[in-house]
């Protein structure tokens, strides 16, 4: 266990994915696209095969072979949040770079602190497996939760802003390039 709290009167454990998380962190994947569908007014994306794929194969390894850093948040036995950390497209370990891939909690669990510490502990676990110089994430400049924990963990925009290059509430979304130096 890294860290626990309470929250709305029940304990909330941080830890390390393991293969049993897969069926709570698919079900916060698709929790998630259907939340993004019902914003956008269209039908939720469906998780691909190569997405469950590369979640069975990910969770499959040692934590210590994963060359990410996956954290799920749990509440009597149900994932209510997870995060990964892991090496961009391509990079190899030696490159010293990771990027933040997802941070999801689930509605029901928001803003009780749960995305702030899978941000904190994943950081954390991150400087100690991966030991990277630099730590990348993108963020959509309206989503302002997230950008509020991305900064406060000390992650600072890098260059302008990129128009137009996501999407969020089904129109077009600025996104920005956030770094944490770490050495
Ligand atoms: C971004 C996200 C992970 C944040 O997780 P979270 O558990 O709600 O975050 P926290 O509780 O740690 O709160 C972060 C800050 O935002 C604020 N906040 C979070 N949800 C809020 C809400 N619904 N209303 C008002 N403020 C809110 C909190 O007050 C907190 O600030 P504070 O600690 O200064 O008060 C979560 O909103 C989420 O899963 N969003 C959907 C997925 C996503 O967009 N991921 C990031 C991009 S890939």
């Amino acid at each position: 266990m890294l860290k626990s709290f309470i929250a709305l009167g029940h304990r909330v454990d941080f830890r390390h994915a393991c293969r049993r998380d897969l069926t709570g962190i698919l079900a916060i994947v698709r929790a998630l696209y259907e939340e993004r569908g019902r914003a956008n007014n269209r039908p939720p994306k469906e998780i691909t095969d190569e997405t469950r794929k590369f979640w069975v194969e990910l969770l499959s390894k040692p934590i210590d072979q994963r060359h990410s850093v996956v954290l799920v948040a749990e509440v009597d036995f149900h994932i209510v949040g997870y995060i990964g950390i892991g090496l961009p497209p391509g990079k190899p370990l030696e490159s010293g770079e990771v990027s933040v891939f997802m941070v999801s909690v689930t509605q029901a669990w928001r803003s009780k602190g749960i995305g702030r510490t899978l941000l904190e502990q994943g950081i954390e676990q991150a400087k100690t497996i991966l030991k990277p110089r630099t730590i990348f994430l993108q963020a959509t400049v309206a989503n302002e939760h997230a950008i509020r924990i991305y900064e406060d963990a000390g992650f600072e925009q890098l260059g302008g802003v990129l128009r137009d290059a996501g999407m969020w509430n089904g129109q077009p979304a600025d996104r920005v390039n956030m770094i944490k130096e770490l050495f």
